[in-house]
């Protein structure tokens, strides 16, 4: 059977860095994330007994070797939850470009965990697609609920899941992604954060994190746009200071990244409630209210260095759609 989902792609307003466990992608705390309506993945899959192997395509772009072999790996997953060896054909596509260096690890393995259990007709919870989607790759386990998403750390598979904290309709905020650099980083997340316990920093950070997830539900409780803006900013610079201490040092940002994040704290003293965050990468996230869009969005397009500006909004989770790739 022929299933086509498509996922959005998610930013973190608590960051995820750092794993417990390598293999099973099981987080070292939880996250916090939204839902991105600018930024999808579509993809088809289909499980057949013609083929004698794995057919995985990108529309507009080519899989690397490894980057197949991830999604092999993955359809395996599927494979042995369906009882089934047959291999499928995936064909998959990007609403944005692959070389605008925008993570499309999330959407596409939550698309390929949605259409591949649908195609191998296995029926699973909402809770239980997003362990699978997990495994695929950890932040993808967060575009699969509706909105505004939380991924739970702990210490067994089945428990680090993703809920929806709030539907995408709950608070119409922005995120105004701003892209400076087009080409893939050098080092990805995945192998990033495998250094995170070399950083002094890092034991500072997790003892900080339930507490900072408290601020945040908070804030989302109560739509205080101040407040939230506050912990997702300090949550991203405590994220790169992790990552900029630990050996060998990872430094995502350039000078444009730099450039902006400067901007913004201006902009906010000058009275325009604006926020950053960035995540394993040198673009940037703006987050600010919708009554706001078009300042944000003038102001940054005034400056040097920027090469696209996405309009963001929350969006639903992960779903079947009727349209095929192939
Ligand atoms: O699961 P990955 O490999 O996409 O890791 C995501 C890591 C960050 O984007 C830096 C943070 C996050 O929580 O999305």
């Amino acid at each position: 059977m022929k299933a086509t989902a498509i996922a959005p792609a998610n930013i973190a307003f608590i960051k995820y860095w750092g794993k417990a466990d390598e293999e099973l992608r099981l987080p070292l705390n939880t996250s916090i994330s939204m839902n991105l309506s600018g930024a999808h993945t579509t993809t088809t899959v289909e499980f057949s007994d013609e083929l004698k192997a794995d057919d995985i395509r990108l529309v507009d772009g080519q899989f690397s070797e490894t980057e197949k072999k991830r999604i092999s790996k993955h359809l395996g997953r599927i494979r042995d939850r369906a009882k089934i060896r047959t291999f499928a054909k995936v064909v998959t596509q990007n609403s944005f470009p692959k070389s605008t260096g925008i993570a499309s690890s999330a959407s596409g393995f939550a698309a390929l965990t949605v259409a591949g259990c649908a195609s191998a007709v296995i029926a699973l919870s909402e809770k239980e697609l997003t362990v699978l989607a997990r495994l695929g790759s950890g932040s993808a386990c967060r575009s699969i609920p509706d909105g505004f998403v939380q991924w739970d750390a702990a210490g067994q598979s089945d428990d680090s899941y993703a809920h929806s904290l709030y539907a995408a309709e709950y608070w119409d905020i922005r995120d105004i992604l701003v892209i400076v650099a087009t080409e893939e980083k050098k080092v990805g997340s995945s192998g990033g954060m495998e250094g995170v316990h070399t950083s002094p920093h890092f034991a500072a950070r997790l003892a900080v994190i339930p507490q900072r997830i408290r601020r945040l539900a908070d804030a989302l409780v109560k739509k205080d746009f101040t407040a939230l803006g506050t912990v997702i900013e300090e949550d991203c610079l405590d994220m790169h200071r992790v990552m900029q201490t630990q050996s060998p040092p990872l430094n995502y940002w350039t000078e444009a990244t730099k450039r902006i994040m400067e901007a913004v704290v201006g902009w906010r003293s000058m009275g325009l409630p604006v926020y950053y965050t960035i995540d394993a990468g040198p673009n940037v996230h703006l987050i600010c209210e919708t009554k706001d869009e078009e300042r944000v969005v003038k102001s940054v397009k005034a400056m040097k260095g920027i090469k696209e500006v996405i309009v963001n909004r929350p969006a639903e989770g992960t779903h079947l759609v009727e349209e095929h790739l192939f």
